[in-house]
């Protein structure tokens, strides 16, 4: 049988995660695949030292190594909603080559778009590392919900913000201080303003409510707010109250005289002590869907770094190599319903 063969655009925390994954349990993933994942090329400004690249075609530029490289699925793990990301990506669409990506700002702005140009090549594109880190919350809602009308999916969706709020609640350290901490065990992005404003949540957030309304969300339709301006005495009066301070991440959709409206909020909330979310600490991630058959659902793992997002890249990789693959959002593109997404937040 012939080999799945990859390029890795990208060989930072997730791309090296991804690079031992494959290297570690080559030969797990070629027993259950019944073929090889072999990395064949990859790219990043520099070549990183300590990682199994031996005889794998090595680029600089991960525009070139999407257009010349010979595979047959492109990793994309540069990040970013646009730039060098969105141009290799398109790049192995339009030569009908499949995506997997962690990116959850490029899906997030241009899911849809790319989601038509999969589907004109014949390519597939694979985002299950793109929230939620190792939490399989994508196949979730895309496959294991596809029976049920999604009325609600919540969660806490960014591993900086819940480590870094739940490490001052147990420690009492300050903010600059667990943010370095994060930084430091590969959780935060590369500019941690997206982190700890909520972009990175309202990005996740609007992937989850297009998979789960079976609808385009754009990302302007999210109302924003981070956990800048949490301080310590807040979270010592939230817990003698009985809660806990979480950036969740909100997307309901209610029938309004008739309209379907959608509403997407990212906020630091009170969470009640007996809600399933307000136990989650550390880098984890949690998601709460309700759906009208199978009622509520939980989902909970770790959210950010380094082997779990790779646990993630390469359970799309799987699906490439075994040929389980189907629409980018669950349904072809022009079969989501094009109802307008709710009326802009204010925040
Ligand atoms: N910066 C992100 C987080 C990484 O902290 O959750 C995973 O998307």
């Amino acid at each position: 049988s012939t080999p799945l063969k990859i390029a890795i655009a990208g060989l930072g925390t997730v791309g090296g995660g991804t690079v031992e994954l494959l290297t570690e349990q080559a030969d797990l993933l070629a027993g259950r695949a019944g073929r090889r994942l072999e990395i064949v090329a990859a790219s990043a400004l520099e070549r990183p030292a300590g990682l199994a690249l031996d005889g794998v075609q090595f680029f600089t530029d991960a525009r070139v190594l999407a257009r010349e490289a010979e595979y047959d699925v492109l990793v994309e793990l540069i990040g970013g909603a646009s730039g060098v990301a969105l141009d290799v990506v398109r790049a192995a669409l339009e030569r009908g080559k499949s995506v997997v990506t962690a990116n959850k700002a490029m899906i997030a702005h241009h899911g849809v778009e790319l989601a038509r140009l999969a589907e004109q090549t014949g390519a597939n594109i694979g985002f299950e590392a793109s929230v939620g880190g190792g939490i399989p919350i994508i196949k979730s809602l895309r496959e294991g919900l596809a029976g049920n009308r999604v009325t609600k999916v919540m969660g806490i969706l960014n591993g900086t913000c819940n480590f870094i709020l739940s490490t001052m609640q147990d420690t009492g350290r300050d903010f600059a201080d667990v943010l370095a901490e994060a930084q430091a065990l590969g959780y935060a992005e590369a500019d941690p303003t997206f982190d700890i404003d909520g972009i990175d949540t309202a990005h996740k957030l609007a992937i989850l409510a297009s998979l789960a309304f079976a609808m385009p969300v754009s990302i302007d339709a999210v109302t924003c707010e981070g956990i800048r301006h949490v301080s310590a005495l807040d979270i010592r009066y939230a817990q003698e109250l009985g809660y806990r301070i979480k950036l969740l991440g909100v997307a309901t959709i209610s029938d309004i005289n008739g309209e379907m409206a959608v509403e997407c909020r990212v906020y630091p909330a009170m969470v009640p002590l007996s809600f399933p979310l307000a136990h989650v600490g550390g880098p984890f991630n949690a998601i709460v869907t309700e759906g009208d058959f199978v009622g509520r659902t939980v989902l909970e793992g770790r959210g950010a770094g380094a082997r779990p997002t790779a646990s993630a890249v390469v359970a799309d990789l799987m699906d490439l190599a075994t040929g389980r693959v189907g629409p980018t959002f669950g349904v072809p593109v022009d079969r989501l319903e094009p109802r307008p997404t709710a009326p802009r937040g204010t925040g």
